[in-house]
């Protein structure tokens, strides 16, 4: 095969060949560039759910889903969970750098100084039941913010896209945080600026006005930890809703609202809050033998949540610091048997020597240990998505600032296999 040849992808298709370029990353599979397909051909594609399909290009996360790699802009997650915090993260994934101190300082007190919101949104929290699902709440009031702050949602502006992405980093936790205290009844608590990120949200979330509340250092550390290790994941199902969204001119704070809604599905974010009831419902490793069996059973829809996923065939890296900060947590609140994390052990062993779950290359994901951290550090169950989201954001506005400064990009609009009716004549009712 010649130099040229080896740029191109040959496609025979009805008894014509067609030639198609073949566009190299810096690291990982290469893409096939099908845009001219249809034109070519008069064909579309065919990939539900997208299993081979590259929906852009991208400079910000890198996954090796048989290697078990996650590089945010290159840096290993293990590296930047132990060494970095959440809030410098941020700032990597929305300028591809890490900052020095300066900018470090400059940021975090850009975002620190963000964080309140403009106070006429409290009444939107009021509007909702209290019995309201934190993410039916998360969705509403994000997608309000364009309701609010019109000076930022001219998306062709990059000074206003700077400010509307540093308004989201910086008001989702309180947003998040309020929507907790509505929930359980409680005053909201406003943010202070002498507290970092993550402390701040736990003290929003915890403290009360009747007295005054210390935020545990490790479990600050601990929360700002679970925050990076959720803080992008390349075009996973949420970003996608997001970029899609965004490739039709939507402001940010609409794009960022549907991704919430698309996180909620228990399949994606929601799959922590599964997996919580999922333990619990197996409630002792005896039950285990019975759940797995159920897992590996096609005519059962019970799927073993918190494992799988559709990019990693191997151990998620996040799910092995998650791990890690489940025991930190739990040493912190001196819970010593946890019958959770009893079961959840156990079930990881298990599953992991079982035949059905090695040949589908079955890992536990982030997902499978998140849960259990959370509910030791008070969140109930409904919150574990918002949290997701909370950290998720800064990916979706980093993805989504990539896609509306990609000179390549248009408006998102992919096609079918149509297999309706063929074309029919309308027949009035009186010969139906
Ligand atoms: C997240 O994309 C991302 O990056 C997402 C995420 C992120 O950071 O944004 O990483 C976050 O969403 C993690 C995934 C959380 N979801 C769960 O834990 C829910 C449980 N997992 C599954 O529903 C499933 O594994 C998915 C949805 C995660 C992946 O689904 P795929 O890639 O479409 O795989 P599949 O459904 O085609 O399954 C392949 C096979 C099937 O068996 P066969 O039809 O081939 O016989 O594996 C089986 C499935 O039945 N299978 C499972 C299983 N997951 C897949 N069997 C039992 N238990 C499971 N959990």
């Amino acid at each position: 095969m010649s130099a040229n040849d080896a740029k191109l992808a040959g496609l025979n298709s009805l008894g014509k060949t067609y030639d198609f370029g073949i566009n190299e990353g810096t690291v990982g599979p290469s893409v096939i560039d099908v845009s001219s397909l249809y034109a070519q051909t008069g064909q579309f594609t065919y990939d539900p759910g997208f299993t081979s399909t590259a929906s852009c290009q991208s400079s910000i996360t890198y996954i090796d889903g048989e290697e078990g790699t996650l590089l945010h802009r290159g840096y290993p997650i293990e590296q930047l969970a132990e060494k970095g915090n959440f809030v410098e993260t941020c700032y990597l994934l929305l300028n591809g750098e890490l900052p020095s101190r300066k900018e470090l300082e400059e940021f975090e007190t850009a975002i620190t100084r963000h964080t309140m919101l403009h106070e006429q949104m409290n009444r939107f929290f009021h509007g909702f039941r209290r019995d309201a699902h934190p993410m039916a709440i998360m969705v509403g009031v994000v997608g309000a913010l364009s309701a609010f702050y019109h000076d930022s949602t001219d998306i062709n502006d990059p000074e206003q896209r700077k400010i509307a992405s540093r308004r989201l980093v910086a008001k989702i936790p309180t947003i998040a945080a309020m929507a907790y205290k509505y929930s359980i009844g409680q005053p909201f608590v406003y943010p202070r600026n002498d507290l970092d990120y993550a402390s701040n949200f736990l003290h929003m979330c915890f403290s009360v006005p009747c007295e005054e509340m210390n935020v545990s250092p490790t479990l600050a550390r601990a929360m700002d930890r679970i925050f990076i290790l959720h803080a992008d994941h390349e075009q996973n199902a949420s970003t996608s809703t997001v970029r899609l969204a965004g490739s039709s001119g939507a402001n940010p704070f609409a794009c960022i609202a549907a991704g919430i809604a698309c996180l909620w599905g228990p399949s994606h974010g929601g799959a922590n809050e599964a997996a919580l009831e999922m333990l619990s419902e197996i409630g002792s490793v005896d039950n285990i033998p019975e759940f797995v069996k159920r897992a590996k059973d096609k005519d059962d829809p019970f799927r073993l949540m918190g494992f799988g996923h559709r990019v990693y065939k191997n151990y998620d890296p996040r799910a092995r610091v998650m791990q890690q900060t489940c025991h930190e947590v739990l040493g912190e609140l001196g819970i010593k048997d946890d019958p959770l994390l009893d079961v959840a052990m156990e079930l990881e062993k298990i599953a992991l020597n079982d035949e059905y779950f090695v040949e589908k290359k079955l890992y536990p994901n982030i997902d499978f240990y998140s849960g259990i951290t959370l509910k030791a550090m008070g969140f109930p169950t409904t919150m574990f998505t918002v949290l997701f989201a909370l950290a998720r954001t800064v990916g979706w506005v980093a993805q989504w600032n990539e896609m509306v400064e990609d000179p390549s990009q248009r408006i998102g609009r992919p096609r079918q296999l149509y297999i309706g009716s063929p074309k029919r004549d309308y027949i009035d009712i009186a010969k139906r």
